[in-house]
């Protein structure tokens, strides 16, 4: 780290190493912790699969921290052009392995979303499961991310720990810094409305349906939102 700040990118830096977060190439190599998204990695959202089966004009989609590809895949199947970003190497390779069995085209790229320019300008941009994992400073960055690489009218698809639901950190921003990082943050729904409400219009924010009987995927402690650019051109 720089001995000086001079500029926001090096309190950015400043403050990303007060913070602790997941170390993500150890939580996919050890697969210690049974989230959905590892017991279950090849299966997409539900709320994804409702919203391109309604939603036809989508042709190229960005995915901010794919994972193992599960819903990157999806897309892809769909006949619709994906890149899908992830931070962890273990991660992009079990996508790339899984993707080889398919024969279906995604385009894995194992990059740090905040830290490295991401290039290119797309219909769809998905997170599921990245935002929460964030520090609050990064959520600036985040924001200015989606207004980069999203076309205007575009839309913005997010799940999230929703507050309430015993299953992430309910911890204000400023308590943030000064809490023991657990699991994540968890968002109230008027948050998500604060942050997002400036830059695109809410078309949905409600809870994870339980699509898949039996199953831990369908859990009802994730915000599934869905939101457009308000920009027009
Ligand atoms: C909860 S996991 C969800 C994975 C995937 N979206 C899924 O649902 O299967 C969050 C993912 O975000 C990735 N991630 C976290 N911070 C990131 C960053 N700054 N840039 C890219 N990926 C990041 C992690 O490596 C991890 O794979």
């Amino acid at each position: 780290m720089k001995p000086n700040i001079n500029n926001i990118n090096d309190l950015m830096d400043y403050l990303d190493n007060k913070v602790e977060g997941v170390v993500w190439d150890e939580f996919y190599a050890e697969r210690r912790f049974q989230a959905p998204f590892i017991t279950q990695n090849t299966m997409p959202d539900e709320n994804l699969v409702k919203f391109l089966n309604n939603e036809k004009s989508i042709k190229s989609t960005i995915e901010l921290g794919c994972g193992e590809g599960r819903n990157a895949i999806y897309m892809a199947q769909q006949g619709i052009s994906v890149t899908a970003y992830d931070i962890s190497s273990v991660a992009i390779e079990n996508a790339k392995k899984i993707v080889k069995d398919d024969n279906i085209n995604v385009n894995f790229i194992c990059q740090d979303v905040l830290k490295k320019i991401v290039t290119g300008e797309y219909d769809f941009v998905y997170d599921s499961g990245m935002l929460h994992h964030l520090p609050p400073h990064r959520r600036i960055t985040y924001i200015e991310l989606l207004q980069k690489i999203l076309k205007p009218s575009g839309y913005f698809g997010l799940t999230c720990f929703a507050w309430g639901e015993d299953c992430a950190d309910e911890v204000n921003d400023w308590e943030y810094y000064n809490h023991k990082f657990n699991a994540g943050v968890a968002f109230k729904k008027e948050r998500l409305i604060e942050l997002f409400s400036p830059y695109f219009e809410v078309v949905e924010i409600r809870k994870y349906c339980n699509g898949v009987p039996n199953t831990i995927q369908g859990l009802q402690f994730m915000w599934v939102c869905l939101f457009k650019d308000k920009r027009t051109k």
